[in-house]
């Protein structure tokens, strides 16, 4: 229960100390062939709102709405046993495979080229994966030829027969998918992989020099190679690769929201340790090139592994089977949210993220089954305001914050926050979470250099039931307007609610 605003957070933003310019590229999503994501979310004709390719408009202007520069495709787990060809040429000829990791039946009616023509529709660009599961060199190559190269040769020719004239260009690509797994097919030890990455990444920028390279870093914190893992294969791939990846999941399976909230502090340091691997390998190699930060699959994702472990035993085989459709929280939006913060808070190393996933598969975006609307989860909306909102130039947050105790991560600071600056716009925008669930704080904004500058808006999410979700009937979970900030002594001042999202956009007068 609420208690009271006296608990005061002092907030410093200094118009001179900035954290880097944000890439947008942090604003990426991702869409896998797992479950309803691509079958019946993006693609769904007969639908009342299919294009004439099939594609769903409506998902489409949410896509849009999002502001998503980016999607990785076509895998998470899925690109380890993909076999491209199969997506490609003619769709009645296209054959139908068992799909390894979600043990489902793909029918490869959509594949790589529709899938550039509906990013296109959705205003993005494709992150694209290889497959170094069951796969190789060759493949990977062959791929990038398909996609990239101009024509006048076995795959490019193949691309402009299969009606795509011009290349897709995709610029970035992904050397594979969380090797480090034992759960991948074509799982590897960190040497067997760093080799083949290397190897595969030399030859594809011999195709074309101007891609931009992920090699995989750990699936997550846990895993026990982690962060050996990154320091061994970077040492393989250095020279070749652009960024190394970063994945991240969290839930609240003990059902214990201040812990759970605490979990943003995780990825923080798990960032930090990344980038230190990162620099050492430079410092080894007494390299020029520094390697950036792709996490390019974080969410909250918890709600649905029991049903989903059930179905892919059980029920295995099927065409888009309702896989992963975790049901966002209030509480989960919250997290996202402190994500969000966390992210542009290392705008000086993440370059690129992918919010994992973007339609029906753990993901802000759902569609209903027979016909029905797409609608937004509750992760959608804080998702929403930092792509929105969070462009711009991230400035270095010097917080105080009142603590707050947790079950295991001790204690932590209760307001987690972050400044961007939008020159151009002539805007500054605060991300700010209170994550302590029973005490209100006062949130105490300095903010030199930006005399002149006056609220123009405060949203914020707060006061819905921890466990408050939205539905295709109701999407009450959502911001709303906020008012009771003010100036004091040139301070902004906002009481920002116990558990609570807010963003206050300050624009110059
Ligand atoms: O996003 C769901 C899955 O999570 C992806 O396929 C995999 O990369 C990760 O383990």
């Amino acid at each position: 229960m609420q208690k009271n605003f006296e608990r005061q957070a002092a907030m410093t933003v200094d118009r001179d100390f900035t954290i880097a310019p944000v890439d947008p590229r942090i604003f990426g999503s991702f869409i896998e062939h797992l479950g309803r994501a691509v079958y019946d979310g993006i693609y769904c004709p007969g639908h009342p709102q299919a294009d004439a390719q099939g594609f769903r408009k409506d998902v489409i202007e949410l896509v849009r709405e999002l502001g998503v520069p980016v999607v990785r495709y076509p895998g998470g787990n899925f690109v380890s046993s993909f076999v491209w060809e199969d997506s490609v040429g003619p769709v009645a000829q296209r054959p139908r495979r068992v799909e390894l990791a979600w043990r489902s039946t793909e029918t490869n009616e959509i594949g790589m080229d529709e899938f550039a023509d509906w990013a296109k529709k959705a205003g993005t660009e494709v992150m694209m994966a290889v497959n170094l599961g069951t796969r190789g060199i060759a493949d990977a190559c062959n791929l990038l030829e398909y996609c990239n190269h101009p024509g006048g040769a076995k795959y490019s020719d193949m691309r402009i027969a299969n009606g795509h004239k011009e290349p897709h260009n995709f610029k970035v690509w992904c050397l594979g998918n969380e090797m480090d797994g034992p759960w991948q097919f074509g799982h590897k030890t960190m040497d067997e992989y760093g080799r083949l990455a290397a190897e595969t990444a030399k030859a594809m920028k011999q195709i074309d020099p101007s891609i931009q390279l992920v090699s995989c870093g750990s699936s997550n914190d846990h895993m026990p190679t982690f962060p050996q893992w990154e320091a061994t294969t970077l040492e393989h791939t250095y020279d070749y690769v652009d960024f190394v990846s970063m994945h991240q999941y969290y839930g609240n399976e003990k059902n214990d929201t201040q812990d759970f909230l605490a979990c943003s502090d995780d990825m923080d340091a798990f960032i930090r340790t990344v980038v230190a691997a990162c620099d050492f390998v430079q410092a080894k190699k007494r390299g020029k090139k520094r390697i950036d930060l792709s996490f390019d699959e974080w969410n909250v994702w918890f709600h649905s592994k029991q049903h989903d472990d059930d179905h892919m035993a059980n029920q295995p085989w099927g065409v888009a089977p309702p896989l992963l459709e975790d049901i966002y929280t209030f509480e989960d939006a919250l997290l996202v949210g402190e994500m969000l913060i966390t992210l542009l808070r290392h705008a000086d190393r993440v370059k690129m993220a992918c919010l994992a996933q973007l339609v029906n598969v753990i993901a802000p975006i759902m569609t209903d089954r027979n016909g029905g609307p797409a609608w937004r989860q509750t992760i959608y909306y804080p998702f929403l305001l930092a792509s929105r909102y969070g462009r711009g130039t991230a400035m270095l947050p010097l917080v105080l914050s009142p603590k707050v105790k947790t079950s295991s991560h001790g204690e932590v600071d209760a307001l987690v926050a972050v400044a961007v600056h939008n020159e151009a716009a002539g805007e500054l925008t605060l991300f700010a979470v209170n994550r302590d669930l029973e005490n209100g704080l006062t949130l105490r904004a300095a903010l030199r250099g930006f005399e002149g500058y006056e609220l123009a808006e405060w949203l914020s999410m707060e006061g819905f039931d921890l466990k408050a979700t939205n539905s295709a009937e109701s999407q009450a979970v959502r911001p709303a307007a906020r008012s009771g900030a003010a100036f004091e002594d040139g301070a902004l001042c906002a009481p920002l609610s116990a558990a609570s999202f807010n963003v206050l956009r300050l624009k110059k007068k």
